[in-house]
């Protein structure tokens, strides 16, 4: 089974072919990032009529680069939510009228399930259950995963998304716009340990995140250190951002390893536009090492948004009987263990 996935929840537009749930053959993003640069983040009403413009020879582009025609597709799977509202609806629409015209079943996602299940794409994939991070701009999120469309969420960011954090203190350290990257290679070749920023680990008994102390505290660190109060010559803006991703990246860590713990699994699963980060990948890694447990995170590309996570999730919902139907709609908000058993 061919299926077409569809993600248009944030800036980049879309689009993969996925065979079985298992097999890419294709995967298309056209990246927006020359249009938001400027305004040092996304504007919601840019974005939609970027992705009117792009989603058809985005599309068009998928199947040229899969060797296949329209006919050739089983069923088509879209984004539903979380997102901006706006950027869902054109995927939206744009999936409604493809599934009408070529009379094959829709199926809207949650984006976050989508994300959990871009491990399923690789090679080595994990045995069931395990506990997924899911780790971008918009979530930071802990999840039990028991099988597929089986989620229970442990813990979640209380204020801003971890890669939300990352974008914040890029923007503050003018190192433009998406954050995240550029902070990770201005880290590269700071020392992590220079300058000891606050944790927040909230209760012992939490598995929820929160990253606004961090960042108000780099943000005040920052301010002074510019104006010589602080660090001196000893500090370089390079240590600033490997003591920002450290935080980030102990914290993220902490939680994960006791929500493993505390439901017992031996696999983990680190996803979303922030698992790009290669600092975050070695760290965890030595730790689930050390702990006895084995890690599965995709390959960079499947970390940020994409069609391809969209289609595997699509896939096992399809074979289980689901359909949407030309009432499917966009919603903002998505909690993912809401959407067990829909239809
Ligand atoms: O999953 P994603 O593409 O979109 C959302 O669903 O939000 O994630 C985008 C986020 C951005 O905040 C970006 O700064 C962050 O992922 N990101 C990174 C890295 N690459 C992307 N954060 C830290 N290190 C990276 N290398
Ligand atoms: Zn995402």
């Amino acid at each position: 089974m061919i299926i077409l996935g569809i993600d248009t929840s944030c800036d980049d537009t879309c689009t993969a072919l996925v065979e079985d749930g298992k097999r890419l053959l294709s995967n298309v993003v056209h990246s927006q990032v020359v249009v938001h640069h400027r305004y040092g983040g996304v504007v919601p009403e840019l974005a939609s009529r970027e992705h009117i413009r792009n989603i058809v020879p985005v599309v068009r582009e998928s199947l040229r680069r899969a060797g296949l025609t329209h006919g050739d597709i089983d069923a088509v799977a879209v984004t539903a939510g979380p997102g901006l509202v706006g950027a869902l609806l054109i995927g939206i629409y744009f999936a409604k009228a493809f599934s009408y015209a070529h009379n094959i079943p829709l199926i809207g996602i949650n984006h976050l399930e989508g994300h959990i299940l871009s491990v399923f794409l690789e090679e080595r994939s994990p045995p069931f259950p395990f506990v997924a991070l899911t780790v971008s701009g918009g979530h930071t999120n802990i999840y039990h995963v028991r099988d597929f469309g089986d989620y229970t969420v442990l813990g979640q960011t209380l204020d801003d998304a971890a890669g939300e954090a990352f974008d914040k203190i890029a923007k503050l350290l003018d190192l433009g716009y998406p954050g995240g990257p550029a902070i990770e290679k201005l880290a590269a070749r700071g020392r992590p340990e220079a300058i000891d920023f606050p944790r927040a680990y909230l209760s012992k008994d939490s598995l929820d995140f929160s990253f606004s102390g961090l960042k108000t505290a780099v943000a005040l660190y920052f301010r002074k250190w510019r104006s010589q109060q602080a660090g001196g010559d000893t500090i370089d803006i390079a240590d600033i951002a490997a003591c920002f991703q450290a935080a980030v990246v102990d914290i993220l860590i902490d939680k994960l390893i006791v929500a493993t713990h505390r439901v017992g699994v031996k696999s983990v699963v680190l996803a979303g536009g922030v698992a790009r980060n290669n600092y975050l990948r070695a760290q965890l890694q030595k730790v689930v090492s050390e702990d006895g447990m084995d890690l599965y995170t995709p390959s960079p590309e499947l970390c940020t948004d994409n069609g391809a996570m969209i289609a595997v999730a699509g896939y096992h919902r399809i074979i289980k009987g689901e359909r949407d139907d030309l009432t499917l709609d966009a919603k903002s908000r998505f909690p993912l263990d809401q959407i067990q058993g829909a239809n």
